[in-house]
């Protein structure tokens, strides 16, 4: 069982972006406050390796190249999500508050059913992150979004409780928003429920982010930055190394 990174240690040696003062970072944010309107679906499922512009073609190996960063006093795998991933991904939402599986789901604070964890993991932006034990401690995915048109892709983020606020989130949306761009998504969006701010701290850092609020409640949209490619997390690996 998971049981999160040793507080006593307030180090975590991989840092996405220097910080920025919330000043700086309200600053950069637009909120408005109508419904997005509708644009037609995307047919198909998510775009992978095989729809990246070739300007990004000497990146596409690194997007599921797995890369370690520490958190606290531990150390963690970060990879492409695999189908035998299931029981260790299922055994993660069991020990998730409902808070977060709301945030994560909106479904109540419910865990999703099987299956729908087992499409999760079948995606081809889907990702895990592992202690060395095995032990997976949070899980992200960027997947067609099917209300705002075929360059947008929604993004799932779940850190576990006991791994919350050690930068494993950032360490996640860096990712997921290079390898979106070089998969050729153009926008982020997120549907947090109730932690729209820590999303929204998170997407700043990506791209241009505005925060709609629509009569089924908030979400957020980034526009990807041509620098997201550089925050691959094997890319930021080779770069600190
Ligand atoms: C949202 C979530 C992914 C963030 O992951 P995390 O590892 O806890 O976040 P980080 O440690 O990387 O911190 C990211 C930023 O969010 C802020 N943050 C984290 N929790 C917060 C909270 N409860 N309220 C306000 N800000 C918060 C942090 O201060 C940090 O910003 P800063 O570096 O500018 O100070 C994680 O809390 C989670 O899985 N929550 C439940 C599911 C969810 O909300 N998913 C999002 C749906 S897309």
């Amino acid at each position: 069982m998971g049981v999160g990174p040793a507080r006593h240690v307030m180090n975590v040696n991989v840092q996405v972006t220097p910080p920025k003062s919330i000043a700086a970072n309200v600053a950069r944010m637009t909120t408005i406050s109508q419904p997005c309107i509708a644009r037609p679906q995307p047919s198909g499922k998510g775009r992978g390796l095989a729809d990246a512009a070739p300007r990004h073609a000497s990146l596409t190996g690194l997007v599921r190249q797995r890369w370690s960063v520490r958190v606290g006093s531990a150390t963690v795998l970060i990879r492409g999500a695999e189908p035998h991933d299931l029981a260790a991904v299922a055994e993660m939402h069991g020990r998730c508050s409902p808070q977060s599986l709301l945030n994560r789901y909106r479904a109540g604070g419910r865990r999703p059913a099987v299956a729908a964890l087992e499409n999760q993991l079948r995606e081809p932006l889907s990702f895990v992150a592992a202690t060395y034990g095995g032990t997976i401690v949070a899980t992200a995915v960027a997947s067609p979004d099917a209300e705002h048109g075929r360059d947008a892709a929604e993004i799932g983020l779940l850190v576990e409780d006991a791994w919350q606020g050690w930068h494993l989130g950032r360490e996640l949306m860096s990712h997921i928003a290079g390898a979106t761009l070089v998969c050729g998504y153009r926008e982020l969006i997120g549907y947090p429920a109730t932690s729209v701010v820590a999303v929204q701290r998170l997407m700043i850092d990506v791209g241009h982010t505005r925060v709609v609020v629509g009569p089924d409640g908030t979400h957020l949209h980034t526009y990807l930055a041509e620098s997201a490619a550089l925050g691959l997390g094997p890319v930021r690996e080779r770069l600190a190394s």
